[in-house]
Protein backbone atom coordinates (compact mmCIF):
# COMPACT_ATOMS: atom_id res chain seq x y z
CA UNK A 1 0.00 0.00 0.00
CA UNK A 2 0.84 3.70 -0.92
CA UNK A 3 1.82 4.68 2.42
CA UNK A 4 1.65 8.76 1.50
CA UNK A 5 -1.13 9.99 -1.11
CA UNK A 6 -0.37 12.87 -1.85
CA UNK A 7 1.75 14.42 -4.66
CA UNK A 8 5.60 15.78 -3.71
CA UNK A 9 7.18 18.50 -5.30
CA UNK A 10 10.54 17.37 -5.42
CA UNK A 11 13.22 20.75 -5.64
CA UNK A 12 16.90 20.05 -6.66
CA UNK A 13 15.69 16.63 -8.07
CA UNK A 14 19.09 16.65 -10.15
CA UNK A 15 20.96 17.45 -7.44
CA UNK A 16 23.07 14.49 -6.03
CA UNK A 17 20.90 13.80 -2.76
CA UNK A 18 17.70 14.90 -4.87
CA UNK A 19 18.16 11.66 -7.22
CA UNK A 20 18.47 9.65 -3.97
CA UNK A 21 15.09 11.17 -3.22
CA UNK A 22 13.46 10.45 -6.04
CA UNK A 23 14.28 6.69 -6.13
CA UNK A 24 12.65 6.63 -2.84
CA UNK A 25 9.46 7.91 -3.95
CA UNK A 26 9.22 5.69 -6.56
CA UNK A 27 10.21 2.89 -4.03
CA UNK A 28 6.94 3.48 -1.90
CA UNK A 29 5.16 4.32 -5.11
CA UNK A 30 4.29 7.91 -3.91
CA UNK A 31 3.39 10.56 -6.60
CA UNK A 32 6.19 13.05 -7.58
CA UNK A 33 6.91 16.39 -9.52
CA UNK A 34 10.19 17.18 -10.36
CA UNK A 35 11.16 20.31 -10.52
CA UNK A 36 14.52 21.08 -12.27
CA UNK A 37 16.21 23.84 -14.22
CA UNK A 38 18.00 21.79 -16.68
CA UNK A 39 16.13 19.97 -19.33
CA UNK A 40 19.73 18.23 -20.25
CA UNK A 41 20.63 17.24 -17.39
CA UNK A 42 17.12 15.74 -16.14
CA UNK A 43 17.67 13.49 -19.31
CA UNK A 44 21.26 12.65 -19.37
CA UNK A 45 20.40 11.14 -15.26
CA UNK A 46 16.49 9.81 -15.77
CA UNK A 47 15.86 9.24 -19.57
CA UNK A 48 12.56 10.20 -20.47
CA UNK A 49 10.46 7.95 -18.51
CA UNK A 50 9.42 11.23 -16.09
CA UNK A 51 9.27 13.40 -17.95
CA UNK A 52 5.51 14.18 -17.85
CA UNK A 53 6.39 14.54 -13.60
CA UNK A 54 8.42 17.13 -14.50
CA UNK A 55 8.52 21.23 -14.71
CA UNK A 56 11.60 23.26 -16.07
CA UNK A 57 12.27 26.28 -13.90
CA UNK A 58 14.98 28.20 -11.48
CA UNK A 59 14.59 28.64 -8.29
CA UNK A 60 14.45 32.50 -8.77
CA UNK A 61 11.40 32.36 -11.51
CA UNK A 62 8.17 32.92 -9.15
CA UNK A 63 6.03 32.58 -11.74
CA UNK A 64 7.12 29.33 -12.83
CA UNK A 65 7.54 28.29 -9.28
CA UNK A 66 3.53 28.88 -8.52
CA UNK A 67 2.73 27.23 -11.32
CA UNK A 68 4.97 24.00 -10.59
CA UNK A 69 3.35 23.84 -7.46
CA UNK A 70 -0.34 23.94 -7.85
CA UNK A 71 -1.69 20.72 -6.96
CA UNK A 72 0.89 18.95 -4.82
CA UNK A 73 0.70 18.55 -1.43
CA UNK A 74 4.15 18.26 0.14
CA UNK A 75 7.33 19.23 -1.16
CA UNK A 76 10.81 17.78 0.09
CA UNK A 77 13.60 20.34 -0.85
CA UNK A 78 16.91 19.09 -1.61
CA UNK A 79 18.28 22.75 -2.77
CA UNK A 80 21.62 23.89 -2.11
CA UNK A 81 24.37 26.86 -3.27
CA UNK A 82 27.78 25.97 -4.31
CA UNK A 83 29.59 28.33 -2.26
CA UNK A 84 32.83 27.04 -3.38
CA UNK A 85 31.93 28.54 -7.21
CA UNK A 86 32.42 32.16 -7.45
CA UNK A 87 30.33 32.21 -10.28
CA UNK A 88 27.12 30.92 -8.73
CA UNK A 89 24.55 32.44 -6.81
CA UNK A 90 25.54 33.03 -3.34
CA UNK A 91 24.03 31.19 -0.39
CA UNK A 92 21.91 33.98 0.69
CA UNK A 93 20.38 33.83 -2.99
CA UNK A 94 19.46 30.04 -2.52
CA UNK A 95 20.01 29.09 0.68
CA UNK A 96 18.13 31.39 2.31
CA UNK A 97 16.55 33.54 -0.63
CA UNK A 98 15.76 30.39 -2.75
CA UNK A 99 14.38 28.78 0.28
CA UNK A 100 12.19 31.81 1.90
CA UNK A 101 10.63 31.85 -2.08
CA UNK A 102 9.84 28.77 -1.73
CA UNK A 103 7.93 28.07 1.44
CA UNK A 104 6.02 31.09 1.04
CA UNK A 105 4.45 30.01 -2.47
CA UNK A 106 4.26 26.51 -0.90
CA UNK A 107 2.25 27.68 1.77
CA UNK A 108 -0.07 30.11 -0.71
CA UNK A 109 -0.70 26.78 -2.78
CA UNK A 110 -2.34 25.05 0.11
CA UNK A 111 1.01 22.42 0.75
CA UNK A 112 0.62 20.60 4.09
CA UNK A 113 4.16 19.64 4.58
CA UNK A 114 7.32 21.35 4.03
CA UNK A 115 10.53 18.78 4.33
CA UNK A 116 13.75 20.83 4.03
CA UNK A 117 17.72 19.74 3.82
CA UNK A 118 19.54 22.43 6.26
CA UNK A 119 22.86 21.12 7.28
CA UNK A 120 24.71 20.47 10.69
CA UNK A 121 26.19 23.56 12.19
CA UNK A 122 23.31 25.72 10.76
CA UNK A 123 23.40 27.13 14.29
CA UNK A 124 26.99 27.99 14.70
CA UNK A 125 28.00 31.62 13.54
CA UNK A 126 31.35 30.64 13.72
CA UNK A 127 31.83 27.22 11.62
CA UNK A 128 34.26 28.11 9.11
CA UNK A 129 31.99 27.29 6.76
CA UNK A 130 30.94 30.59 7.11
CA UNK A 131 33.61 31.48 5.90
CA UNK A 132 31.61 31.09 2.48
CA UNK A 133 29.39 33.61 1.50
CA UNK A 134 27.66 32.53 5.13
CA UNK A 135 26.10 29.64 3.76
CA UNK A 136 25.10 28.21 7.31
CA UNK A 137 23.37 31.22 8.69
CA UNK A 138 21.47 31.47 5.18
CA UNK A 139 20.63 28.12 5.70
CA UNK A 140 19.55 28.83 9.40
CA UNK A 141 17.17 32.03 8.04
CA UNK A 142 15.85 29.73 5.38
CA UNK A 143 14.86 26.53 8.29
CA UNK A 144 13.55 29.93 9.96
CA UNK A 145 10.94 31.07 7.65
CA UNK A 146 9.78 27.10 6.82
CA UNK A 147 9.33 26.94 10.81
CA UNK A 148 7.44 29.88 11.07
CA UNK A 149 5.42 29.43 7.80
CA UNK A 150 4.44 25.25 8.28
CA UNK A 151 4.32 25.24 11.92
CA UNK A 152 0.92 26.11 12.30
CA UNK A 153 -2.19 23.29 13.00
CA UNK A 154 -3.19 22.34 9.81
CA UNK A 155 0.85 22.05 8.08
CA UNK A 156 3.67 20.97 9.13
CA UNK A 157 7.44 20.99 8.79
CA UNK A 158 10.88 18.33 9.26
CA UNK A 159 13.79 20.08 8.80
CA UNK A 160 17.00 17.70 8.40
CA UNK A 161 20.49 18.76 9.13
CA UNK A 162 22.45 16.19 8.10
CA UNK A 163 26.64 15.69 8.20
CA UNK A 164 28.73 16.20 5.43
CA UNK A 165 27.03 14.10 2.73
CA UNK A 166 28.53 10.66 1.12
CA UNK A 167 28.15 9.34 -2.06
CA UNK A 168 27.83 5.86 -0.63
CA UNK A 169 24.73 3.06 -0.62
CA UNK A 170 22.42 3.71 1.85
CA UNK A 171 21.26 0.87 4.39
CA UNK A 172 24.66 0.17 5.71
CA UNK A 173 25.00 1.98 8.86
CA UNK A 174 22.89 2.84 12.22
CA UNK A 175 21.84 6.33 12.27
CA UNK A 176 22.05 8.68 14.77
CA UNK A 177 19.69 11.83 14.80
CA UNK A 178 19.97 14.39 17.25
CA UNK A 179 18.12 17.66 18.44
CA UNK A 180 21.42 20.87 19.57
CA UNK A 181 23.50 20.98 16.77
CA UNK A 182 26.33 19.41 18.82
CA UNK A 183 27.13 16.13 16.94
CA UNK A 184 29.23 16.25 14.36
CA UNK A 185 30.17 13.74 11.63
CA UNK A 186 29.00 12.19 8.33
CA UNK A 187 26.29 10.32 6.18
CA UNK A 188 25.32 8.77 3.35
CA UNK A 189 23.44 10.97 0.61
CA UNK A 190 20.91 7.57 0.29
CA UNK A 191 20.24 7.80 4.39
CA UNK A 192 18.95 11.40 3.87
CA UNK A 193 17.02 11.01 1.22
CA UNK A 194 15.27 7.65 2.77
CA UNK A 195 14.67 9.76 6.18
CA UNK A 196 13.32 12.52 3.60
CA UNK A 197 10.81 10.82 2.07
CA UNK A 198 9.87 8.81 5.48
CA UNK A 199 9.50 12.35 7.35
CA UNK A 200 6.30 12.53 4.84
CA UNK A 201 3.64 10.40 7.07
CA UNK A 202 5.50 9.69 10.25
CA UNK A 203 4.51 11.44 13.27
CA UNK A 204 7.31 11.19 14.43
CA UNK A 205 9.14 13.50 12.38
CA UNK A 206 6.36 16.34 12.57
CA UNK A 207 7.48 19.56 13.05
CA UNK A 208 11.04 18.07 14.39
CA UNK A 209 14.40 20.14 13.36
CA UNK A 210 17.18 17.28 13.90
CA UNK A 211 21.02 16.30 12.92
CA UNK A 212 21.95 13.07 11.03
CA UNK A 213 24.77 11.20 10.71
CA UNK A 214 25.87 7.99 10.42
CA UNK A 215 27.68 5.28 13.33
CA UNK A 216 28.72 2.16 13.24
CA UNK A 217 28.35 -0.27 9.63
CA UNK A 218 25.30 -2.47 10.25
CA UNK A 219 23.25 -3.44 7.54
CA UNK A 220 19.48 -1.82 8.07
CA UNK A 221 16.22 -3.20 7.49
CA UNK A 222 14.39 0.53 7.65
CA UNK A 223 15.77 3.95 9.00
CA UNK A 224 11.78 4.71 10.83
CA UNK A 225 13.70 4.31 14.22
CA UNK A 226 15.69 7.52 13.73
CA UNK A 227 12.85 9.28 15.11
CA UNK A 228 12.59 7.82 17.95
CA UNK A 229 15.78 9.09 18.92
CA UNK A 230 14.48 12.43 19.22
CA UNK A 231 14.16 14.05 22.44
CA UNK A 232 10.19 15.45 23.29
N1 LIG B 1 27.60 18.60 0.49
C1 LIG B 1 27.56 18.36 1.78
O1 LIG B 1 28.46 17.71 2.38
C2 LIG B 1 26.38 18.85 2.58
C3 LIG B 1 26.40 18.74 3.97
C4 LIG B 1 25.26 19.11 4.70
C5 LIG B 1 24.14 19.59 4.05
N2 LIG B 1 24.16 19.73 2.69
C6 LIG B 1 22.91 20.21 2.05
O2 LIG B 1 22.18 19.06 1.63
C7 LIG B 1 21.42 19.37 0.45
C8 LIG B 1 21.78 18.40 -0.67
O3 LIG B 1 23.18 18.51 -0.95
P1 LIG B 1 23.85 17.86 -2.27
O4 LIG B 1 25.34 18.01 -2.09
O5 LIG B 1 23.27 16.52 -2.51
O6 LIG B 1 23.31 18.88 -3.36
P2 LIG B 1 23.87 19.17 -4.84
O7 LIG B 1 24.30 17.91 -5.48
O8 LIG B 1 24.87 20.29 -4.74
O9 LIG B 1 22.54 19.69 -5.54
C9 LIG B 1 22.00 20.96 -5.29
C10 LIG B 1 20.74 21.11 -6.08
O10 LIG B 1 20.29 22.46 -5.97
C11 LIG B 1 19.92 22.88 -7.29
N3 LIG B 1 20.01 24.34 -7.45
C12 LIG B 1 21.02 25.15 -7.06
N4 LIG B 1 20.74 26.41 -7.41
C13 LIG B 1 19.52 26.39 -8.04
C14 LIG B 1 18.66 27.37 -8.62
N5 LIG B 1 19.02 28.64 -8.66
N6 LIG B 1 17.48 26.97 -9.18
C15 LIG B 1 17.12 25.67 -9.15
N7 LIG B 1 17.89 24.69 -8.60
C16 LIG B 1 19.06 25.06 -8.06
C17 LIG B 1 20.91 22.20 -8.21
O11 LIG B 1 20.41 22.19 -9.53
P3 LIG B 1 21.24 21.56 -10.75
O12 LIG B 1 21.08 20.07 -10.60
O13 LIG B 1 20.58 22.12 -11.93
O14 LIG B 1 22.67 21.99 -10.55
C18 LIG B 1 20.93 20.81 -7.58
O15 LIG B 1 19.84 20.05 -8.03
C19 LIG B 1 21.74 20.82 0.12
O16 LIG B 1 20.79 21.65 0.76
C20 LIG B 1 23.10 21.02 0.78
O17 LIG B 1 23.36 22.37 1.08
C21 LIG B 1 25.24 19.37 1.95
Amino acid sequence: MQPYSGTVFVAGATGRTGREILKRLQHYGVSFRLYVRSADKLKELFGNAIEDFVRIGSLEDEEALKSALEECDAIISAIGSNPADPTAPPPSAIDRDGVMRLAAIAESRGLKKFVLLSSLGATKPDHPLNKYGQVLKMKLEGENEVRRLFGSENRSYTIIRPGGLLNTPPFMHRLLAATGDSISGSVSRGDVAEVAVLSLWNDGARNRTFELIEESEEQQESLVSVFDMLEE
